[in-house]
C-alpha cells in the first residue's frame, strides 16, 4: 500500500488500520502539516517504510506506485486558514501532486483513490448534496474557493485518467472528518472549540452561529475508505463519505461546552474578523450518503453527540 500524506491526520489512522490488517506500507509525506508523532504508535513496525517528502518531487514515484497493490492519495495542502493565507502554494500543490500520482499508476493500472473534499459543492443551497449534483463555486477573487477549485480538478483529472488511460480510480469526497490527532491549527472547527472550552473559553463561532456542518468520526470514515478499495464498483466513481447529522455552529459550541463541562462563554466573531474581508460561507453542507450505502453497505454510524463525547475524550 502508498498512502501519500499518511502522516497526516486522515492518513495516520488509516496507516495504522492498514498495518493492524497485516499489509505492508509505504508513507510518503513532506510534513507540511503533518507530524511524526502522529505514526508513533506504528513507528517501529517492520511492515511500515516512511519516506520523508514531496510526493511529486520524489526521484523514484513511478517505481514506488508500481510495487504498491493499491494507493490512497491523500497528499493535499488542507485548511481554511492555510488556504486562505496561501492560495498559490495551495493550487499548485493539489495539481502538482494528484497529476504525478494518476501519471505514475498509469504504467501498471495502480488502482487509485483520491480524497476530495465537501468544498466542491461549493454555495449549493441544496438540503443534501449529491454526487451528481451540480457545483455552485463562488468567484476567485473569494480565494477560499481555490481549495474546493484545486479538488475540483483533481477529480476531473483522476475521471480523465480513469475513461483515456485506465487508471482505476475512485474519488471520495469528504465531509468534515474529525478525530485524534487533528490539528485545531489550522482552521478546524471541533478541535478549535474544545481546545477553547478546555482553556476556560470564550469558544469563539464565527459569523451568527446558524450555519449547519455534518461530522464524521475518522473511524467511520476509514471504514468507507477501506470498503471503497475493495469495491471494483466505485471506480471511475465519486462517493461522498460523511454523516448526515447536521448541527448549527451555536448548537455545536454549546455542545461542546456541555461535554467538557465548563461554564465558558460562547462569543460570535463577525467572518471578517476572524478571516477577512469577503470572506464566503456556506449556509449548510449534508452529505447525501446513499450512494456509499448502496456501493459498500456501510454509512458512517457515530452521530454528533458521540462524536463530541468520542474526541473530547481523545478517541
Ligand atoms: N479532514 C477533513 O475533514 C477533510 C475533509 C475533506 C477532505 N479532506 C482531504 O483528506 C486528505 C487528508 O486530510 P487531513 O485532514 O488528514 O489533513 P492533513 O493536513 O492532516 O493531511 C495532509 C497530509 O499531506 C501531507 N502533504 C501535504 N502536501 C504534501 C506534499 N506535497 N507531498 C507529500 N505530503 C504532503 C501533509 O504533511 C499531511 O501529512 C486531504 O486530501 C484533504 O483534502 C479532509
Amino acid at each position: 500500500m502508498l498512502v501519500t500524506g499518511g502522516a497526516g491526520f486522515i492518513g495516520s489512522h488509516l496507516v495504522e488500520r492498514l498495518l493492524g490488517g497485516g499489509e505492508s506500507v509505504v508513507v510518503i509525506d513532506d510534513f507540511s502539516t503533518g507530524r511524526r508523532e502522529n505514526l508513533a504508535g506504528v513507528e517501529a513496525n517492520p511492515r511500515l517504510r516512511v519516506i520523508e517528502a514531496a510526493v511529486s518531487a520524489h526521484p523514484d514515484l513511478e517505481t514506488l506506485v508500481a510495487e504498491s497493490s493499491f494507493v490512497f492519495h491523500l497528499a493535499a495542502a488542507v485548511g481554511v486558514e492555510l488556504v486562505l493565507d496561501a492560495p498559490i502554494h495551495t493550487i499548485e500543490t493539489n495539481l502538482r501532486e494528484t497529476e504525478a500520482v494518476l501519471g505514475a499508476a498509469v504504467a501498471r493500472r495502480t488502482p487509485v483513490l483520491i480524497t476530495s473534499t465537501s468544498e466542491v459543492y461549493g454555495r449549493s443551497d441544496k438540503p443534501w448534496f449529491a454526487e451528481e449534483d451540480d457545483l455552485v463555486i463562488g468567484p476567485p477573487s473569494a480565494s477560499r474557493w481555490s481549495y474546493a477549485c484545486s479538488k475540483l480538478l483533481d477529480e476531473f483529472l483522476a475521471l480523465a485518467f480513469f475513461r483515456e488511460r485506465g487508471v482505476p480510480v475512485t474519488v471520495a469526497r469528504l465531509f468534515n472528518i474529525v478525530g485524534p490527532r487533528q490539528s485545531g491549527q489550522f482552521g478546524m472547527v471541533l478541535p478549535r472549540f474544545i481546545e477553547a472550552a478546555r482553556q476556560g473559553g470564550p469558544i469563539r463561532v464565527f459569523g451568527d452561529g446558524t450555519q449547519t456542518r455534518c461530522f464524521c468520526h475518522v473511524r467511520d470514515c476509514i471504514e468507507a475508505l477501506m470498503r471503497l478499495r475493495a469495491c471494483g464498483a466505485a471506480r471511475g466513481e465519486v462517493v461522498n463519505i460523511g454523516h448526515d447529522d447536521e448541527i448549527s455552529m451555536m448548537g455545536l459550541a454549546e455542545l461542546v461546552r456541555q461535554t467538557v463541562g465548563k461554564p465558558v462563554e460562547i462569543e460570535r466573531v463577525p467572518y471578517q474578523i476572524a478571516y477577512r474581508a469577503g470572506f464566503q460561507d456556506m449556509p449548510r453542507r449534508r452529505p447525501d450518503v446513499r450512494k456509499l450505502e448502496r456501493l459498500v453497505g456501510f454509512r458512517p454510524s457515530a452521530g454528533i453527540a458521540e462524536v463530541v463525547r468520542l474526541v473530547t475524550s481523545g478517541l
